[in-house]
């Protein structure tokens, strides 16, 4: 007997607003919530104050469904933080947040997305497979790990106007 895998879609009314610094400490929470080595307070504001392209994206009620963070080059956009509210996870809002990278790369003139998902994330990068990324390369002890070590990174990379999966 097959198991079918149920999976529940978002079906609320979700808007995106540009992060500010009045967001950032609700962003730390879901941030801190998310992740085992989160960004920080300070990681956030400095984006900030870069001018990093930050949105939010948040439910009817206000509260904060998730949120990213790009920095723009010349000929590709970085995305350096995606993250979903985690009992919002699995339902789709990840892929809402992914098509407005896409959206904003596009209007900016920019066709390709590049981004770095530890190699034992395996749920982000289906994720980013599914949305037609592929992997392009490895950055060695890329991310903080348990005690003093380091994880790698696997680079991904979308060209944009190419099929989506
Ligand atoms: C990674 C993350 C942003 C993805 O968001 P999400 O809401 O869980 O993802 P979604 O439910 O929107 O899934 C997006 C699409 O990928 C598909 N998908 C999900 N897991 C998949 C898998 N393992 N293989 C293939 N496709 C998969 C979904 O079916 C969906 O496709 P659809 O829109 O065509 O139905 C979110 O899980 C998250 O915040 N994780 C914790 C933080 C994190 O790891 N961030 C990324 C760091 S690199």
């Amino acid at each position: 007997m097959s198991s079918v895998l149920k999976v529940t879609r978002y079906t609320g009314k979700l808007e995106f607003a540009p992060m500010s610094v009045r967001d950032v400490e609700e962003v730390v929470r879901v941030e801190n919530d998310a992740y085992p080595f989160p960004w920080t307070r300070g990681n956030f504001l400095d984006s900030l104050a870069n001018r990093y392209d930050a949105w939010v994206l948040r439910e009817t009620d206000g509260r904060l469904a998730g949120y990213f963070l790009l920095m723009q080059a010349v000929d590709d956009v970085h995305l350096l933080n995606i993250t979903v509210r985690p009992d919002l996870q699995g339902q789709g809002v990840g892929r809402v947040l992914l098509d407005k990278v896409c959206a904003l790369a596009e209007a900016a003139g920019i066709y390709q997305i590049l981004l770095e998902v530890r190699p034992s994330n395996q749920h982000a990068q289906g994720v980013y497979r599914h949305a037609g990324f592929q992997v392009i390369g490895t950055r060695k002890k890329y991310y903080p790990a348990a005690g003093t070590t380091r994880e790698d990174a696997i680079v991904m990379q979308l060209q944009l106007g190419q099929a989506q999966a």
